[in-house]
């Protein structure tokens, strides 16, 4: 088996966007998605067409990952794909083109959980980004997961807090859709937040003990908040959009600070990591940056391609499990509840 010049295809599919990517040794050569437009006009992801946009999706994107990373297929060493957790209809396009590629090609396959490769993005070869030494705090943060886990080794991860019910993604995304934003509504909160005052309407947070989170009592207080107040002015959500987004964006952050600053206190870790769609947002990035100075964390902010989902952090695991000869064998099947 050669170890170096190791060319890696990821394969990702888990929900609504089909991405492939090619990794040369740690350093990403191509990273192609096509995110599918389709489920906006629906407010969310509708599994079936998921799984149908992927059907078609695949084939032109694995051929243009492989044209932009100027290679030919014969000299990829293994491809890597999602597994799981996510859509089982969506996970099934991606499992079963990666095997019949691997048997094709006659390389191996190797599997990858979706929820470690958000964290182990961070591994990938990027000029101005540093890497987290182990153990570390990641803190996944998605529109289907909220998960603070203990990293000790690449392969070697617990988590110690997750969601009880919703996860932060579903809370922008469900907020925004009372405020009659657009789905995903994350994006669209995010930047209106930044032009309002986040002290305007306070929203309580969820008493939840430990490590563990509850984003759905937040969103039921945004519904009644909103429904109270445009009765007496219907205008009321127009006129305050800014200070709404920016009051909901600041609950949420508190509710994440408060819990991962638990989690440090708790393991006595510093070096702190974060990963998934919402792990773009501008909040998160300056709350946890000013926790360096505050609380004498090191942060780690993924590169902004790498936060939402992508086949880069896709091969980026196929890679490290390249290296130890972690292979996957031809039974193995999509797992939508796949664990860490
Ligand atoms: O990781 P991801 O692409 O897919 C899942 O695995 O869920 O995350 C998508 C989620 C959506 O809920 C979207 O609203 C949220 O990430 N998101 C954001 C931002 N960008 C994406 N939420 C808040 N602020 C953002 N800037
Ligand atoms: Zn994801």
């Amino acid at each position: 088996m050669p170890t170096e010049n190791i060319y890696i295809l990821g394969i990702e599919s888990s929900c609504d966007d089909t991405a492939a990517s090619v990794i040369h040794n740690g350093t990403i050569l191509s990273n192609v998605i096509a995110s599918q437009k389709i489920h906006e006009e629906y407010g969310g992801v509708v599994p079936e067409l998921a799984s149908r946009a992927h059907q078609q999706n695949i084939v032109p994107v694995v051929n243009q990952a492989i044209k932009k990373a100027n290679i030919d297929k014969e000299q990829l060493h293994a491809i890597a794909f999602t597994r799981g957790p996510g859509l089982m209809g969506s996970l099934l396009v991606g499992t079963s083109f990666a095997k019949s590629l691997a048997l094709g090609l006659d390389i191996p396959l190797i599997d990858v959980n979706h929820m470690q490769a958000h964290i182990l993005a961070h591994f990938i070869n990027e000029e101005g980004f540093k890497k987290p030494p182990f153990p570390f705090l990641a803190m996944t943060i998605s529109g289907g997961h909220t998960q603070i886990v203990k990293v000790s080794n690449y392969f070697e991860m617990e988590i110690i807090g997750e969601t009880i019910d919703d996860a932060v993604g579903e809370a922008y995304d469900k907020s925004g859709k009372i405020l009659g934003l657009g789905y995903p509504a994350g994006p669209e909160i995010d930047k209106r937040a930044q032009l309002g005052n986040p002290k305007a309407f306070k929203f309580t947070k969820p008493k939840v003990n430990g490590l563990n989170f509850s984003f759905s009592g937040l969103k039921t207080a945004i519904l009644y908040f909103i429904q109270r107040e445009s009765k007496t002015n219907p205008n009321f959500i127009n006129e305050n959009i800014n200070d709404i987004c920016a009051s909901i964006q600041y609950t949420i952050i508190g509710i994440l600070i408060d819990k991962i600053k638990l989690a440090s206190n708790q393991t006595g870790i510093k070096h702190i990591a974060i990963g998934g769609g919402v792990s773009a947002n501008s909040g998160i990035r300056q709350a946890l940056k000013t926790g360096e100075t505050k609380f004498g964390w090191t942060t780690y902010l993924p590169k902004f391609e790498f936060t939402t989902d992508n086949a880069a952090m896709i091969a980026i695991v196929g890679y490290l499990k390249y290296l130890e000869s972690n292979f996957s064998d031809q039974n193995v099947t999509a797992s939508a509840r796949l664990k860490i």
